[in-house]
């Protein structure tokens, strides 16, 4: 079977059972083992507890773990005893209810240390003040004292609880303690005068002579060695891990706590060596004279002492001891008692005074923690009984001891389905009843009141005629000869069974917890407990108040007749009493399993947990517990642990807890079977559906983590980055701030250094005019201003002649002012010229335009220029007007006739010269003879290509002419003598400019050449001797193309 240990987070295995999967014996064992070994010793089944002895001290008790328990949910943290205390003590605080919290388990399983955390829960979490703080000390207080007289060392357990115990602790409405009541059952007083083999007397009697002082010692007559007493086991004497002397001063300090007085602590110790002594008590054979066996005390002083600590006389000692007076209604008869009987007296004595005295404590703390009567009070019961016990040799105390535990186990099947049960009644759940083992039959077995066992047990006591315990046997086998769950010999035998285990004098029950073999010898005597009442009557006349009190029977004024109850009746009617106490409250299993019987820490022994899960029914129980609904939870823890499942109800639910959870659940889409709404609880059917939620929360808190860190560490960065920002905004800020404040610092600077200069320069130069060396510079400026006014003044006063010719100019008074002189004087000149021209007449202009014409053509080349200025242009040199003749002239047509005059034409063949005139008008030259009035030439102006001239005096000028012209007649370039040649060249230039916007070339030159006919005639003029005013031409022919032309 596989076996899924952790399927709920955290957890080692599953804290609950109800979630096991499968459902058997062996996985419910494993986990049991797994959990123990990883020291998880509690584990649930639904409400119920179980524990298991780790024998070893965990860290999880303390009140910081008390703490933890107080404010949670029963299934939040693990499971623990402080948990189950918890939902009680909440439940009984808050909702008033009874609580009984019922410790089942074996010897040594741990059940006195449970309930021990019960009470300390309890009593931690309940409420404060001096008065409530001592009523919770006396409460607690009350276990050690418990303890030391009723506990001791067995095989099975160092600290064996030798007697059941119930206490009831009782709350106010507030839930604080008032007090309380304990009810003790059955202790096991055999072991004050025999104790097994490995075993212990009670721990008081170590404790006393450990603990004790020397004094008291004295007083009480004992000596310290325990080897000293015969009632305590010559074998064992220390108990491992045990200080008795500690445990002494323990006891002693809280018996003080809970209220005994110093006198009644003494007398308490007192009867305690009383029983030690007892022991040592030794009876002898005696013979009465009759023969008959009597028997004495052999050492008297042992007696002697006894004697004087209780105030008796050694010889009503012995003979209480030693004899036995039978009382009828007439006579009384003394019978002396042999060896045995008086032994058997003697031991019965030590029995009765040591669990009376135990009674007696158990009311002496009640006295103390009792709550007064009216006040109205809850009540939280704690159960803390020997547990089931199989013994090699199991005798009455044994049955007595399983006896009640059947009851508890039926108790708690039956309140375990009831509760169960009505709990779906309540919720308004269908219910299908599920089958369960009912021990009742095993109950009624024991304790009907006309056939079971105890009852007929208390038949043979009380019938008359022979009684024994082979007759009660032989009772029983013919009353249960049918009986399942009994056995012995005699039905074995009926049956043919063969049974070797199976002794004559025993019979066998079936019981819950397996099947228990005991045997009937003294089960009569010990049923009928009777104490001879020569030995109470004795008891009760000591002089010792406690001892006495303890036997109020032995007072004759109280004597009767009547037998008190047996042992067992008293007891089945203890049970009764504690049956119905706890079928009032409200139950809380804590089921103990002991895990080895070595009480080894670690070692878990599967077989021995494997019969106490069978017996304690762990099986059965998760059975019945899931036969509903394996896992219910009130809607609001419900909600509070799955709602992060849906998105509707996480973050944030608003609406009620039940339709939360049916929210959550719907969106699971679970099956409908799975699934049960009661009216405060949901319910699930099976574990696997449990897991699978589990799971679900499981990935979903993972994811919710995820988110959470996710959200964490995103405002964390946030923050960081925010803070860092802010930060360096600052920073920047500051910086810029800093940066533009220095910039504006030295802006300022600057701009004041600035001001500085250009006010001290602007001062300065303000303040300049006033200094003595600028002085020198302004006179000199006024001076040179004045000396300038007086120039200009003085030369508009005496302006030189306006004549244009006339160049005069006044010398300037001083040298700076020449180069002004200078300007105004061509300035001046400008001025007359303009002034001049413009009173020219148009007509002199034009004359003047043609001598600026000549002069342009000639000056500077020609050296007959100069003497022609002055000599104006006349124009007509031969009186055309006068001459008809001339004016009818071909080519006259043209008017104004620009230039007349008379020229030679030098002939070019041969340098002879001959008169023509010439005449020039707009467009053409015009030349004719002088004589005959005849045109010989008329030539346009535009076949005019140049005019040459020499450099000389004379009046020499040749007309180029172009090809075209002379193809009309001419034989080639005119060369022809003017006396006014610069008049003429000048008149040729401009009307040849005006006709034909042609500038023509006037070559000024001393060597020509002249075209003549198709050839051309190269013409040299030469400078000859003397220089008249009137040159005079000779032209000698050289050559055929050579003329040489002298002037002088
Ligand atoms: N929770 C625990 N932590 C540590 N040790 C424990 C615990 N429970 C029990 N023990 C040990 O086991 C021993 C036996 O326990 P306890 O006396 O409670 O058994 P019991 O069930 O009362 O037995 P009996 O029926 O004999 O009285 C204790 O003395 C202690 O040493
Ligand atoms: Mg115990």
């Amino acid at each position: 079977a596989s076996l899924d240990m952790s399927l709920l987070d955290g957890s080692v295995g599953v804290e609950d059972l109800v979630l096991l999967e499968p459902l058997v014996e062996e996985s419910l064992l494993k986990n049991l083992q797994l959990r123990y070994e990883n020291k998880e010793i509690y584990t649930y089944i639904g409400n119920v507890v179980i524990s298991v002895n780790p024998y070893q001290q965990l860290p999880i008790y303390g009140p910081e773990f008390i703490a933890s328990y107080r404010d949670c949910i029963f299934y939040e943290l693990k499971p623990h005893i402080y948990a189950l205390a918890n939902v009680a003590y909440q439940s009984l605080r808050d909702r008033g209810r009874d609580q009984c919290i019922l410790i089942t388990g074996e010897s040594g399983a741990g059940k006195t240390e449970a309930s021990k955390l019960v009470m300390s829960y309890v009593a931690a979490v309940c409420g404060k003040g001096e008065q409530v703080n001592s009523v919770k000390e006396q409460l607690l207080q009350s276990n050690p004292v418990l303890e030391a007289f009723g506990n001791a060392k067995t095989i099975r357990n160092n600290n064996s609880s030798r007697f059941g115990k119930y206490m009831d602790i009782e709350f106010d409405f507030k839930g604080s303690p008032l007090g309380g009541v304990i009810t003790n059952y059955l202790l096991e007083k055999s072991r004050v005068v025999k104790q097994l083999k490995g075993e212990r007397n009670f721990h008081i009697f170590y404790q006393l002579l450990a603990g004790a002082d020397a004094q008291l010692l004295k007083a009480l007559k004992l000596e310290r060695d325990a080897k000293s007493y015969a009632y305590l086991n010559q074998e064992v004497f220390r108990v491992d891990g045990v200080d008795d002397a500690a445990s002494f001063q323990v006891v002693q300090n809280a018996m003080t706590v809970i209220g005994f007085s110093e006198k009644e602590i003494r007398q308490v110790l007192e009867v305690i060596s009383l029983v030690l002594k007892l022991g040592n008590v030794e009876v002898a054979d005696e013979y009465q004279a009759n023969g008959i066996p009597a028997s004495g005390i052999r050492d008297g002083t042992g007696i002697q002492e006894i004697g004087e600590m209780v105030g008796l006389s050694s010889g009503e000692l012995e003979r209480a001891l030693c004899s036995r007076t039978m009382e009828t209604a007439k006579e009384k008869v003394v019978t002396a008692l042999n060896v045995i009987q008086a032994q058997y007296a003697r031991d019965a004595l030590a029995k009765n005074i040591y669990s009376r005295l135990f009674n007696w404590i158990v009311n002496r703390i009640n006295e103390s923690i009792k709550v007064g009567t009216g006040e109205k009070k809850v009540v939280m019961g704690v159960l803390d009984i020997y547990g089931f016990e199989i013994l090699e040799d199991n005798s009455f105390e044994q049955f007595v001891i399983n006896y009640c535990n059947e009851k508890l186990q039926q108790v708690f099947i039956e309140m375990t389905l009831k509760e169960e049960q009505e709990e779906y009644k309540r919720e308004g759940i269908p219910w299908t009843k599920v089958d369960y083992f009912d021990n009742g039959i095993i109950c009624n077995l024991i304790e009907h009141n006309q056939r079971g066992i105890l009852a007929m047990l208390d038949e043979e006591c009380l019938r008359p005629g022979v009684v024994s315990d082979s007759t009660f046997l032989a009772k029983l086998n013919q009353q249960f000869s049918k009986h399942g769950h009994y056995e012995s010999k005699v039905t074995q035998n009926a049956q043919h069974q063969y049974d070797r285990t199976m002794g004559l004098s025993c019979f066998r029950i079936c019981h819950y917890a397996g099947k228990v073999t005991y045997n009937v010898t003294n089960f009569i005597d010990k049923n009928n407990d009777l104490l001879f009442r020569d030995l109470s009557q004795t008891m009760w006349k000591a002089q010792h108040p406690l001892l006495r009190s303890l036997f109020p029977e032995g007072d004759p004024k109280q004597a009767s007749l009547k037998r008190p109850p047996t042992a067992g009746a008293q007891f089945k009617s203890s049970v009764a009493i504690l049956m119905k106490n706890l079928y009032s409250k409200n139950p809380n299993y804590i089921r103990c399993i002991k895990p080895n019987e070595h009480q080894q820490r670690g070692q878990f022994s599967s077989d021995l947990v494997a019969t106490q899960a069978r017996y304690l029914g762990l099986l059965e129980n998760v059975r019945v517990r899931r036969a509903g609904y394996a896992h219910r939870q009130v809607y609001r823890s419900f909600l509070e642990r799955y709602r992060l499942l849906s998105c509707s109800t996480w973050p944030r639910w608003n609406g009620g807890d039940r339709e939360g959870v049916e929210k959550v659940l719907g969106e699971l889409s679970l099956s409908s079977e799975e699934l049960a709404f009661g009216k405060t609880k949901i319910f699930i059917r099976s574990p696997k559906t449990l897991f699978h939620l589990e799971e679900q929360r499981r990935l979903r808190l993972q994811q919710l983590a995820t988110l959470i860190q996710k959200t964490y560490r995103g405002w964390r960065c946030r923050t960081h980055y925010q803070l860092m920002r802010k930060s360096q905004i600052l920073i920047s800020s500051w910086f810029r701030g800093n940066m533009q404040k220095k910039r504006y610092d030295k802006m300022k600077a600057s701009a004041l250094l600035i001001q500085a200069f250009v006010r001290g320069w602007k001062a300065r130069k303000n303040y300049r005019k006033y200094f003595r060396s600028g002085a020198a510079l302004t006179l000199a400026n006024f001076i040179y201003k004045s000396i300038v006014q007086k120039f200009l003044l003085n030369l508009r006063d005496n302006l030189p002649s306006t004549n244009v010719l006339d160049n005069k100019w006044p010398v300037a008074p001083y040298k700076f002012l020449s180069t002004a002189s200078q300007e105004l004087r061509r300035l001046f000149h400008q001025w007359k010229c303009k002034k001049f021209r413009d009173q020219l007449s148009p007509k002199r202009i034009e004359i003047l335009r043609e001598k600026l014409c000549a002069s342009e053509l000639l000056k500077g080349k020609k050296a007959s220029y100069p003497q022609s200025v002055p000599i104006p242009f006349h124009g007509d040199y031969i009186g055309l007007q006068g001459n008809p003749k001339l004016q009818k002239l071909k080519g006259m047509e043209e008017r104004p006739v620009l230039m007349a005059e008379t020229v030679r034409k030098v002939n070019r063949g041969n340098g002879k010269t001959s008169s023509r005139i010439l005449l020039l008008t707009k467009g053409h030259v015009i030349l004719t003879d002088t004589r005959k009035s005849q045109t010989k030439f008329v030539i346009g102006l535009d076949s005019v290509t140049g005019v040459s001239v020499t450099s000389l005096k004379d009046g020499l000028f040749i007309l180029h002419l172009n090809e075209a012209t002379m193809s009309v007649g001419s034989k080639g370039d005119l060369l022809l003598v003017s006396d006014h040649v610069v008049e003429l060249l000048t008149k040729v230039y401009q009307a040849v400019l005006n006709a034909t916007q042609r500038q023509l070339p006037v070559t000024v030159t001393d060597k020509f050449s002249v075209r003549f006919k198709e050839s051309s005639v190269a013409v040299k003029v030469i400078q000859g001797p003397g220089g008249d005013e009137k040159s005079k031409l000779s032209c000698k022919k050289k050559g055929s193309h050579c003329l040489e032309v002298t002037v002088q």
